[in-house]
């Protein structure tokens, strides 16, 4: 407990850095996957709309078989199955006068004074609740899209708009966070044009409009809303809440600290109506607390402090989700992001726990000692806790209590204390968070698909880690889902249809959640991707099937562990063995790079004519590369060949067999002559110089005299790696040509 009261306040010495994260380096991914080839091999879907941008809310119909999306002037009706089939659009540009107005008030025509759709919501069995920013002039309105049709339906109509203030912001480059909950909006949003006046609203329905305390920093300070869930608390809807998501900046952040930005989640409670003589239309129930994700460390914790995004993936029992939110940093100092796992029962001991209390304006933040009134803030007025059946009917001392203590004292931290997940100096942050419950052969777990400032997805699990519930996040894979490196604005899963979707300023992507022919095609590369979703089935890695017999389905996510799971397979691709060749004297490269970014290469050599193997270590001689074997000053024992093994959690996987021939500066020179000399070659079986010389550049490299060889055509590889490979020089330097090298650098051609 100790440390969550630490936390509670901040305190006044800099919180960014800890030794620890000082010298982290980014984790690879096992997989990485550009756009074009998940284009060509994964069925990566796009859609986009000519002229438009800023694709921003994303709606996932599983009933209607639709993904609805807003974007810049547009609404669009997209297949579930297939974006890019059956799209229908509408277009729902703002009014000349609005965007006249807009102009007036000094923003920009071109990019700001447009509808950019913000916000959409099933609304009932006909119609959605779509709300846009209106050129700063927020509007919403009701869109039909029908029952289930075989020809879907997309209309509005114009004549019936509804007011949008306080539901989409004014302003483009703000968020929308909202929940519809029956005919109800619950919002975080500015209400005003100038941006400066944050609310937690309530409109539509019955009742009236309710709101935050305005302008007090206390309740709400600058902040930035993320996300919004309706959570029940108990069998009894009178208990129900509405949780609020997003970070602001820290009014118990003491002078000496500067601004702070930190994260919260907010409290409402559904049947609030506000109070009776005081705090009338505005928030009863209203409370916060600080969500914290650091590392702990000896010199202080390194907070990620800046929430992005939260997704609530729902259990069996809906009064305990879990939440998985990612954040960055604000330090200057380095770029880090985190994914941190909440446990529902801990932000409600959080707001069961003491108020933050400050005396006045010289005073403190302190853990308020003195009585709470009953009843106690925060807690909704129901028959399960009490006998108070309205927030009208509290009592004044209540009302006044709750408006004076919005803020919690302790802070509600992450699952296992810790991030699950982070990345640190990768080039990119988090911005969205989605995750998915698979049934594995050994339990369930939690996939996550985090998206990133630069286009991409990454596909993280969660495996248990030591004693529950600490778990740890593995970097699965990274897939590059958008042509451009733009920002991911949102992310929604069919769990149903086990895809993904994806939204950014310039398109929206469909992919699918699993790829498993691209992990390998050998048992123990199936195996050691831990990917919940697939399993060898035998002959290859599949989707995992939970109801196929056992034999069929070999998959061990907790541990990856092949040798148990993949003893006796005998589908192992058969090596081939390819020549290659050298020059004494000059260098050669044995390319090797395996498939999982994760694993390493380990060469053994087996000298011509001997039986002996022993393993290349580095030397002066011998360099060992990410992308292979350098082998500097060649000498004529050096011929042999040299098996490259992909060593991974352990277990070891040949993946090349090269035979080397070094061959004398005066040999490769008549070779090189009979080339030239050489008719061109008839088709058919050659020498195998001729094969070697066809290969040779006559005076390439810019001039200088290279003796370059085209790698023997790989046997037989899957899709995936075979493109990676493409675009890359796929030519071998046998001899570097080096001006400093003398007279030995290379053959004269
Ligand atoms: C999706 O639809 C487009 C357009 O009809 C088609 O070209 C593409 O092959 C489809 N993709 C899949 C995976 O069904
Ligand atoms: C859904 O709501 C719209 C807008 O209020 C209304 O016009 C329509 O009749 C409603 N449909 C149903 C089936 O209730």
């Amino acid at each position: 407990m100790g440390r969550a009261e630490a936390a509670a306040m901040i305190p006044g010495l800099a919180l960014l850095w800890a030794a620890g994260l000082g010298d982290a380096v980014p984790s690879l991914p096992r997989l990485r996957l550009s756009f074009q080839e998940l284009q060509a091999w994964h069925g990566l879907r796009t859609f986009r709309l000519e002229r438009t941008c800023c694709y921003e809310a994303l709606l996932v119909d599983e009933e209607r078989g639709r993904l609805f999306v807003g974007a810049e002037n547009h609404v669009a009706s997209l297949g579930l199955d297939n974006i890019s089939k059956r799209a229908k659009k509408l277009a729902w540009p703002a009014p000349v006068e609005w965007r006249e107005e807009c102009n007036w008030a000094g923003k920009d025509i071109g990019t700001e004074c447009m509808n950019f759709v913000k916000l959409l919501h099933v609304y009932n069995h006909t119609h959605l609740l779509a709300c846009g920013t209106g050129a700063f002039h927020p509007t919403c309105a009701f869109v039909e899209v029908g029952h289930r049709l075989e020809e879907p339906i997309l209309r509005l109509d114009p004549r019936r708009l509804e007011d949008g203030k306080g539901k989409s912001p004014y302003d483009p480059s703000h968020r929308a966070a909202s929940v519809l909950v029956g005919e109800e909006l619950y919002s975080g949003v500015a209400a005003d044009l100038m941006g400066r006046d944050f609310t937690i609203f309530r409109s539509l329905g019955q009742r009236p409009s309710l709101r935050t305390e305005p302008h007090d920093s206390r309740w709400l300070n600058e902040p930035k809303f993320v996300k919004v869930f309706w959570i029940p608390e108990s069998e009894n809807p009178d208990d129900d809440k509405i949780y609020f998501f997003f970070r602001e900046s820290a009014v118990e952040a003491s002078p000496a600290t500067g601004r702070l930005t930190v994260s919260r989640v907010g409290q409402i409670c559904r049947n609030d109506l506000g109070g009776q003589r005081s705090l009338v239309n505005k928030w009863a129930t209203f409370l916060k607390a600080r969500l914290v994700c650091s590392v702990p460390g000896v010199e202080g914790d390194t907070h990620f402090d800046q929430l992005q995004d939260v997704f609530l993936l729902s259990s069996r029992d809906r009064r305990t989700p879990l939440l998985y939110a990612v954040f960055s940093t604000s330090s200057g100092i380095f770029q880090g992001s985190a994914v941190c796992v909440y446990n529902m029962n801990d932000v409600r001991r959080a707001f069961l726990g003491p108020f933050a209390h400050k005396e006045g304006p010289t005073h403190q933040w302190v853990s308020y000692q003195g009585r709470v009134p009953y009843p106690r803030p925060g807690m909704c007025p129901s028959k399960t806790f009490g006998t108070f059946s309205s927030t009208k009917d509290f009592p004044d001392d209540v009302i006044q209590f709750a408006r004076n203590h919005p803020l919690m004292y302790n802070s509600v931290l992450p699952m296992g204390g810790r991030p699950l997940f982070l990345q640190v100096g990768a080039g990119y942050t988090f911005t969205q968070i989605a995750a998915d419950r698979v049934a594995a052969a050994d339990g369930h777990y939690d996939v996550l698909f985090i998206g990133t400032d630069v286009g991409t997805v990454l596909k993280v699990i969660s495996v248990p880690k030591g004693s529950w519930p600490s778990s740890e996040g593995l970097l699965l894979e990274e897939l590059q889902v958008f042509e451009d490196s733009t920002p991911v604005t949102s992310m929604q899963i069919s769990s149903k249809r086990h895809q993904l979707y994806v939204a950014s300023r310039s398109a929206v992507a469909q992919i699918s959640l699993h790829r498993c022919a691209a992990l390998g095609r050998a048992c123990a590369e199936c195996c050691l991707a831990r990917d919940p979703y697939c399993a060898w089935d035998g002959s290859s890695c599949t989707r995992f099937q939970p109801t196929a017999k056992r034999r069929f389905r070999r998959q061990d996510i907790r541990n990856g562990d092949p040798s148990t799971l993949c003893s006796g397979d005998s589908s192992r691709p058969t090596l081939l063995e390819r020549k290659v060749f050298g020059v004494e004297g000059g260098s050669a490269f044995l390319e090797c790079e395996p498939r999982s970014l994760q694993a390493h290469v380990e060469w053994t050599f087996q000298r011509a004519g001997e039986v002996a193997h022993t393993q290349v270590l580095a030397a002066e001689s011998a360099e060992l590369t990410t992308r292979g074997l350098l082998l500097r000053s060649l000498r004529r024992q050096d011929s042999g060949v040299y098996l490259c093994a992909a060593v991974e959690q352990g277990f070891s996987q040949p993946l090349r067999r090269l035979a080397l021939h070094v061959l004398s500066a005066a040999q490769a020179e008549r070779l090189a002559r009979a080339e030239e000399a050489a008719p061109p070659a008839p088709p058919g079986p050659k020498l195998w110089y001729r094969d070697f010389l066809q290969l040779v550049e006559p005076g390439g490299g810019g001039g200088a005299n290279s003796l370059r060889m085209c790698r023997p055509q790989p046997g037989p590889r899957p899709a995936a790696s075979e493109s990676r490979r493409k675009g890359r020089n796929r030519r071998m330097h046998l001899s570097e040509p080096r001006a400093d090298r003398g007279p030995r650098s290379a053959a004269h051609w």
